[in-house]
């Protein structure tokens, strides 16, 4: 891997960027396209790798899928068309592939092996492979499912009464996604609510499905039928700049057509609670989906605290919430984050580690993180692990470092944000 050096910027950063679409909705577009029968056009799909590899498996059953850039034609018979794939399936680096692709793959009449990268082989399977193995699925794979490669051998699946033990949304959606082809109800209860665009996109598809509250019910009474999505910008990406809108010094940023979904937009609520200059506008709704354009103008910023339920709305966001709040007067404490550990890589660990070589003062917690503010960033050699948002991090870290900020690799990025420096140097040549 080739380290990559990154110069401190010493001014501020300006203009406005079209944030890339998210990754969780491209995801789901490619999976509920190829099921329903007939034509999906997809607007602002998301060509990072994680989404090409959903887009790769479902070719090797059989869906014709014609991509250019972001724009994505989906043609298919049905979910009955769909072929046993003589390959393996490979899912790269993408856990939401690997976990919703288990719901859909355990209800397919036909068998199939799964696999990904190492990152992916060691993140948990055991989580969705439970209560899908509840439903009827007969999976298989190393220390009893635990971990991929598993293979699947499909079946007729039963509906089933299921409280999540986790607060996740791969979980829920493999479950949901089971459940559009099961003979019964299939009720999913949450502790607290994670993001429901799996909910959204079924419900746009025509499905039967219900929701109240933490409960979501779905049954295989209607056909999917496809519908035309145009993805919003990822707030997960957005993030990147949000923050270095807000830590740069008088810096103003607009990011445009961002998802602004209530179950994604924790970052927006933590960055208004730390007392950021941050605006909304232009909001729109499109296929059940809230957008809109943001605006961060530097200011001073406070410590605050991250926790409980807000944790699900900006999960991947933690890693550059917690460069922010090493930029923050007073003590940030972020707690009730476990899964973090579970992440691409232990995500607590990983920024622990950069933002301290960073010259942070940090703790790391078994649930999260406590950082103490306002420190100067020196800079220094830093390791990505190989994941994406931490590199990304890192490289918004050096805009505000005294000296330079050294990165293993950035090839990582690609997985979610393939433009992500074409888009900050763009807003760092920007003038006023
Ligand atoms: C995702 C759900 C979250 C998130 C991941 C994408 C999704 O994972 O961290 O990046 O698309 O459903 P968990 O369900 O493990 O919390």
């Amino acid at each position: 891997m080739a380290n990559t050096s990154f110069l401190p910027l010493k001014k501020p950063i300006q203009g406005e960027l079209n944030i890339p679409g998210d990754k969780s909705i491209s995801h789901r577009a490619i999976m509920l396209g190829s099921l329903a029968k007939g034509k999906t056009v997809i607007k602002n799909f998301l060509d990072g790798e994680d989404c090409l590899h959903t887009i790769d498996i479902f070719r090797k059953m059989g869906v014709s899928i014609e991509q250019s850039g972001t724009d994505v034609l989906i043609t298919s018979k049905g979910a009955h068309s769909l072929q046993e794939p003589t390959v393996p399936l490979y899912f790269g680096n993408s856990g939401t592939t690997a976990r919703l692709m288990l719901g859909i793959l355990s209800a397919l009449p036909f068998y199939s092996v799964i696999y990904g990268d190492p990152f992916l082989t060691i993140r948990p399977m055991n989580r969705v492979v439970n209560p899908l193995r509840e439903m009827g699925a007969k999976i298989d794979g190393r220390e009893n499912g635990e971990y991929l490669p598993l293979s699947i051998r499909g079946t007729s699946l039963k509906g089933i009464r299921y409280e999540l033990p986790v607060k996740s949304a791969q979980v829920k959606s493999a479950i949901l996604l089971a459940g559009i082809f099961t003979d019964g109800e299939t009720t999913i209860i949450e502790k607290a609510k994670t993001r429901d665009h799996t909910e959204n996109m079924l419900r746009a598809f025509g499905a039967d499905i219900s929701i109240e509250g933490l409960t979501v019910k779905v049954t295989n009474k209607n056909e999917l039928s496809p519908v035309n999505i145009t993805v919003p910008g990822d707030i997960s990406s957005a993030a990147f700049f949000l923050v270095a809108g807000a830590i740069v010094p008088n810096s103003r940023l607009t990011l445009k057509n961002v998802g602004l979904n209530k179950t994604r937009s924790g970052i927006i609520d933590v960055l208004e609670s730390m007392g950021a200059n941050i605006a909304i506008s232009n909001k729109k709704e499109i296929g059940g989906e809230l957008l809109g354009d943001i605006t961060i103008t530097y200011n001073q910023l406070n410590g605050t605290i991250i926790e409980k339920n807000l944790i699900p709305r900006l999960i991947d966001e933690i890693p550059v919430i917690a460069l922010l709040a090493t930029q923050a007067e007073g003590t940030t404490i972020i707690k009730d984050a476990e899964e973090l550990r579970v992440k691409e890589t232990d995500r607590i660990k990983a920024v622990m580690d950069v933002l301290r070589t960073l010259g942070a003062n940090i703790e790391e917690k078994p649930d999260g993180l406590i950082i103490h503010g306002k420190t100067p960033l020196k800079g220094g050699k830093i390791k990505s692990y190989s994941d994406h948002r931490i590199a990304m991090m890192g490289v918004i870290a050096s805009l505000i470092s005294e000296n330079n900020v050294i990165l293993d690799e950035t090839a990582s990025i690609g997985i979610s944000y393939p433009n992500f420096f074409q888009d900050l140097n763009r807003i760092k040549r920007e003038k006023k």
